[in-house]
């Protein structure tokens, strides 16, 4: 097993590139399946969750290729993939963003037969809206506890009103409607930069998708799709924390290749802390030089303060001077990271299950730590890399589905982190 080592306490300074986003690829590559020709897919992070569902589309008969000279670049041929029924359980089952695959062999085939999904869970991860559009769009669904399973005689283009502002029901509603003939309106649909992304990759194969970004997104049935060529957005969590890193560890860096403005909610709640955050076109830039305040937040659906920064934040208040009150308002018992902060000396209280009252210490202290799911891990780093002394993260291979080269981008940032092999005691099992 390895874990990573961390020895707080050095400042970042340089520049650091932002790779693709992990929520864009995750769906971008199950929409090739809608595809009738080859796509090639570029700016893809290198990252587990990635490979994960491109060996999934290989199972299933999609042709997948590096392109030589930029490993980021993907051509996925999905012509082979004949059957709407997916086997590789294992692999689905290592991944929440597998349930892309329903949309979209749903959308190509009629049908679909896919194993449950896995991946973080931080939560109790429902699907019941990804269900709901399905079946207004002529579905049938039939839910087991190993596998879901959907067949419609024609599927036809319907209004779908989703009582929560979901993300994954949202992208697989596009995803099932693009080629069903007729209109379909989505109302109270995720606004989040990756559904305009996804938006943007079925009209580069010819979609009509209009209104993405907004709470209202119009599709235009078509009867095919053709092949493109379509480049990932950066991506906006792996960006902000990044961001947030620099704050808790102080130090100078810029953050480039981003679209500052998908990152207006994190900018804005680190300047409230005091950190100093400059944007330019395709770049921020984060100083901190002063102790930090704390702040309150409030994580809410895009453009609001997103969710999946809610822990690195809590790592960064925890050494903020003052009081801060952090609500979760997404996924509301998104907290079980707090002991592994406490072990490093923060002052938190959980409240209602769905907020953290966090009394800033001066500064955190190295410990043994878990990374109990990919944004909780990535909290763990922020808390580290800021903190006194060595910190010992387990669980890593959860940090890994999400962030490319984390050490390497953080040891040109100058942070003293390594990766090292070791044997699981059972006193790591009891962390
Ligand atoms: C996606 C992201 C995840 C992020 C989340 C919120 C991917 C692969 N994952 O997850 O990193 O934390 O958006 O930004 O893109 N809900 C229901 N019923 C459903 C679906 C969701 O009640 O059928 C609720 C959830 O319990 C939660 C809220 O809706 O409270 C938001 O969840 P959702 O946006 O669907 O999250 P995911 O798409 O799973």
């Amino acid at each position: 097993m390895d874990k990573f080592v961390i020895n707080g306490g050095h400042k970042l300074y340089g520049t650091v590139n932002i790779s693709g986003a992990k929520n864009a690829a995750v769906a971008i590559i199950p929409a090739v399946v809608l595809c009738d020709e080859p796509c090639i897919v570029e700016n893809l992070p290198k990252i587990r969750d990635v490979n994960i569902i491109l060996e999934i589309l290989k199972t299933m008969g999609a042709k997948v290729t590096r392109i030589a000279g930029d490993s980021a670049r993907v051509k996925i041929d999905p012509r082979g993939i004949k059957s709407s029924r997916v086997t590789c359980e294992r692999l689905v089952g290592d991944m929440r963003a597998s349930y892309y695959l329903l949309g979209a062999l749903l959308g190509k085939f009629g049908s679909a037969v896919v194993p449950a999904s896995g991946g973080c869970s931080f939560c109790d991860r429902p699907i019941d809206l990804h269900i709901k559009a399905f079946r207004l769009l002529g579905a049938k669904c039939n839910l087991l506890p190993d596998r879901v399973e959907l067949t419609s005689e024609n599927l036809q283009g319907r209004n779908i009103d989703f009582d929560v502002v979901s993300v994954g029901a949202t992208m697989n509603a596009m995803l099932a409607a693009v080629r069903a003939p007729g209109k379909t309106v989505i109302a109270r649909a995720a606004k989040e930069p990756h559904i305009v992304d996804l938006a943007n990759f079925l009209n580069s194969m010819g979609a009509n998708v209009r209104g993405a970004g907004t709470d209202v997104i119009k599709i235009k049935g078509v009867e095919k799709l053709h092949g493109c060529t379509y480049s990932i957005i950066p991506d906006q969590i792996e960006a902000g924390t990044y961001m947030t890193a620099v704050a808790a560890a102080g130090g100078d860096v810029k953050i480039k290749g981003v679209i500052p403005e998908h990152l207006e909610s994190i900018t804005t709640k680190l300047r409230d802390t005091g950190a100093t955050v400059e944007e330019f076109d395709e770049m921020v830039r984060v100083i901190r030089e002063e102790p930090l305040y704390g702040c309150n937040v409030k994580t809410s659906p895009h453009p609001g303060f997103p969710t999946d920064m809610q822990p690195q934040f809590v790592a960064l208040l925890s050494a903020a001077e003052g009081k801060s009150k952090v609500i979760e308002a997404v996924w509301e018992t998104r907290f079980s990271y707090v002991p592994q902060l406490r072990k490093m000396g923060a002052d938190i209280i959980i409240e209602n299950g769905n907020t953290v009252h966090v009394d800033g210490t001066d500064r955190l202290h190295g410990a043994k730590v878990r990374a109990l799911d990919l944004r909780a891990g990535a909290a763990m780093i922020v808390a580290a890399l800021g903190a006194e002394g060595t910190t010992e993260i387990s669980d890593i291979r959860y940090i890994e589905r999400g962030y490319e080269k984390v050490i390497e981008k953080l040891t040109a940032l100058g942070a003293d982190i390594r990766r090292v092999t070791y044997v699981e005691s059972q006193e790591d099992v009891d962390l």
